[in-house]
């Protein structure tokens, strides 16, 4: 298990990862829930970020994962005790509670809330918890029935008044067979709001973003169209905005709210949206091409509905303009360009070919051939292309994604201004 997970940590060498956690100290907490076991895959992705993470486990924790699989993904001792000599002799417990940027409680258990609500020092976490003056997250997981006590309620509502971050829990089907509320966060999540919380604003940024599908007119009635819903252009859309940016959506018809603060502009065919992007992009410091746009519209639009008169029928089509390359090919005031390639295979080849043809500063691939993710689905799953590098975004929801995606790609717009 622990060759299997560092070898994950080797697939994309280190210079290539962008990171967003580096030289952030973080401790993790780790109490006693079966979703200990996605411990060692937060650890790893924290540090695939840069961070340097030290583990402490409390009794409990010890009896569903071992120490030894947290000393090797963490790369550090694992921290289990308040009385022990040898480990207080190398960092003292009240040494790594200043050391600490960040503790993070995951799997927050019922008992562990209560504990460091009660202002407990039983231990060596709630004593950490009691002696740091660094933000403290509580990554709560238990039973659905456990979490929804109206004790545990308050206990959560008291930490959350006091100032402690509470992150989760999520909902779904539970280790003992319960549905409900009480799920640990993914480690993906969890990452993604320990960026959140440590890393610093950005200053505020201008940004595009194409969203949806496009319809081509066969007749007044009819039109050839694509799957798109526009999730995931509007969650960019909110993710940008949630993160300081000033937003304007140019949308292809979908049925969704406009996100908060978001300058939503109403097209219909790709020659409407080429035409309305082609205006604003020089305004722009960054361009996002998420629409599905359609690559052919038929040669003419039939005046009149047309009738049913043979047995076939054919519809010339010609190209539409491309957006995304027109925007990227812009000579003066060019935003920095972002595509989309939506692959059913060889997906790295065609997401590649697409950001040399088009001269892109970077593209996000999906495997929109995967069920339950890509076209009209709440999840989506991304890989980062750039010159000289790649990054993985894994499956997650819309929102979470786009949050991933839109700091990646301020992190890559600031390394060129
Ligand atoms: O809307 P959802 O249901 O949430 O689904 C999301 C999505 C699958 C539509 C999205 O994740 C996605 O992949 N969008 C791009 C779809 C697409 O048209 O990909 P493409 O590989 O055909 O095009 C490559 C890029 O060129 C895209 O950035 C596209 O916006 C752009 N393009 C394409 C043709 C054209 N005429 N003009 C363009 O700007």
């Amino acid at each position: 298990m622990v060759e299997n997970m560092l070898s994950c940590c080797a697939i994309f060498p280190e210079s290539l990862v962008t990171m967003t956690l580096t030289n952030k100290k973080i401790v993790l907490g780790i109490s006693g829930g079966i979703a200990a076991y996605k411990c060692p895959e937060l650890v790893r992705r924290l540090k695939d970020q840069g961070a340097d993470v030290r583990v402490v486990m409390t009794n409990g924790a010890k009896e569903f994962i071992t120490p030894l699989t947290l000393q090797a993904v963490s790369g550090n001792n694992v921290f289990d005790s308040l009385l022990d000599p040898a480990a207080e002799a190398a960092m003292g417990h009240i040494e790594l509670a200043k050391w600490a940027d960040l503790i993070i409680i995951a799997p927050a258990t019922a008992n562990t809330i209560a504990a460091i609500n009660a202002g407990l020092a039983g231990d060596l976490l709630t004593t950490l918890c009691l002696a740091t003056a660094a933000p403290i997250a509580i990554v709560p997981a238990m039973n659905q029935q456990m979490y929804s006590a109206a004790i545990t309620q308050q206990n959560i509502a008291s930490l959350s008044q006091r100032g402690l971050h509470i992150w989760g829990p999520g909902s779904g089907e539970q280790a003992c067979g319960d549905v409900g509320k009480g799920r640990m966060l993914e480690a993906a999540e969890i990452v993604t709001l320990t960026g959140d919380l440590l890393m610093p604003i950005h200053p505020s940024f201008k940004i595009l973003i194409t969203a949806g599908p496009t319809r081509e007119a066969i007749d007044p009635v009819r039109y050839i169209s694509n799957h798109s819903s526009g999730k995931m252009g509007y969650a960019i859309a909110q993710a940008a905005q949630l993160l300081g940016g000033e937003v304007t959506l140019i949308s292809g018809p979908v049925s969704l709210a406009t996100p908060n603060n978001t300058h939503r502009i109403d097209v219909t065919s790709a020659q409407e949206m080429h035409q309305q992007t082609l205006a604003l992009a020089q305004q722009h410091d960054i361009f996002i091409a998420c629409a599905a746009v359609a690559d052919y519209r038929p040669s003419e639009v039939s005046g009149q509905k047309i009738k049913k008169s043979s047995d076939e029928m054919v519809i010339t089509m010609i190209k539409n303009p491309d957006i995304l390359a027109d925007v990227a090919a812009l000579t003066q005031q060019r935003p920095f360009c972002v595509g989309f390639a939506a692959e059913t295979q060889d997906v790295e080849k065609y997401a590649r070919g697409k950001l040399r043809n088009k001269k892109l500063d970077l593209i996000a691939a999906n495997n929109v051939s995967v069920a339950g993710q890509g076209f009209n689905s709440d999840d989506n799953a991304l890989t980062l292309y750039w010159d000289k590098g790649q990054q993985e975004l894994p499956l997650a929801n819309k929102q979470l994604l786009a949050k991933q995606l839109v700091l990646e790609i301020l992190k890559h717009y600031n390394k060129q201004h």
